[in-house]
């Protein structure tokens, strides 16, 4: 990890219908962190990630990677930053290999995009990205055949063909099983401590034992507010409290049991 941040979000606000759903939010990501952001739900997640990716707009602050301003990324520089989503958000009828592709779009001439004909560097390249996944034998699958599991891991085969120098995944494990979504956080932690490729991933969770266990830093969110930021292995129950104990409705896991660390912990 280096001193100076990779990615900096000063005073971020988004408004919705004159109701704030993120304010003044201001944090900062370096270059080999995996960054947890927990709340419940409601607390502004994924409306942050929207912003921070630029698909929407903020209404006011900045996100700024390596000093420069997203809202004013065009084009090829959109790619610095890759979004994995909880749905995974693959072409359905495209193999696991042309998903991979469609990460180097942006980077080749349109038409190569158009005819999906692309240079044996670009296919060698998500190849490669597929190996890291581990799912290099299911290539040549169409996407919509692969497991959960194996379509977010294509997702993330994706984002790192883009080059991205940020990951950001919005409950990236929700549609998966326990024992998977772990296998996928810890996929994206490896890559995220890979020096190789010297990326950040900010990423949104609904269980809190697995912000612990993967992140080097949770964030908490309630009502659009950062109300915690500390290093993963200090997140305890009083942390826990903290983020899901103000809000009316208690903390839940994704069976409905009210979340404590001991009993989300139980469900891994
Ligand atoms: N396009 C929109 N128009 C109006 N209100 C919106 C819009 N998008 C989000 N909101 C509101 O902003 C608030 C934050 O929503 P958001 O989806 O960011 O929460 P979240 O933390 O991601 O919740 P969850 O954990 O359920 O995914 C909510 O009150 C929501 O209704
Ligand atoms: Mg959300």
């Amino acid at each position: 990890m280096t001193a100076a941040p990779l990615f900096e979000v000063r005073a971020a606000g988004k408004v919705f219908g004159g109701r704030p759903a993120i304010a003044d939010l201001s944090f900062s990501v370096c270059r080999g962190e995996f960054l947890a952001v927990l709340g419940p739900s409601g607390a502004g997640k994924t409306t942050l990630f929207r912003c921070l990716a630029g698909l929407i707009p903020m209404d006011s602050g900045q996100a700024l990677l390596s000093g420069a301003d997203v809202a004013g990324f065009k084009g090829r520089q959109r790619r610095r930053i890759a979004v994995v989503f909880q749905q995974f958000n693959l072409v359905n009828r495209l193999s696991a290999l042309d998903n991979v592709l469609a990460g180097r779009l942006g980077y080749v001439p349109a038409w190569r995009g158009w005819l999906r004909r692309f240079e044996r560097a670009d296919v060698l390249l998500a190849l490669e990205c597929l190996e890291r996944v581990g799912l290099l034998a299911q290539a040549s699958q169409r996407a919509d055949t692969l497991s959960g599991g194996q379509q977010q891991r294509v997702a993330i085969a994706r984002a790192l063909a883009q080059r991205a120098e940020l990951i950001i995944a919005d409950e990236p494990v929700a549609s998966v099983d326990p024992h998977i979504g772990a296998g996928i956080l810890e996929l994206l932690r490896s890559i995220c401590h890979a020096q190789q490729d010297g990326l950040a991933v900010i990423c949104s969770l609904h269980q809190p034992h697995f912000a612990k266990q993967f992140a080097d830093r949770v964030v908490g969110l309630v009502d659009g507010r950062i109300v915690l930021d500390v290093a993963g292995a200090d997140f305890d129950e009083a942390s826990l409290q903290h983020v899901y104990g103000q809000t009316a409705s208690p903390a839940q896991t994704p069976d409905g049991r009210q979340a404590t660390l001991a009993s989300a912990s139980a469900l891994a």
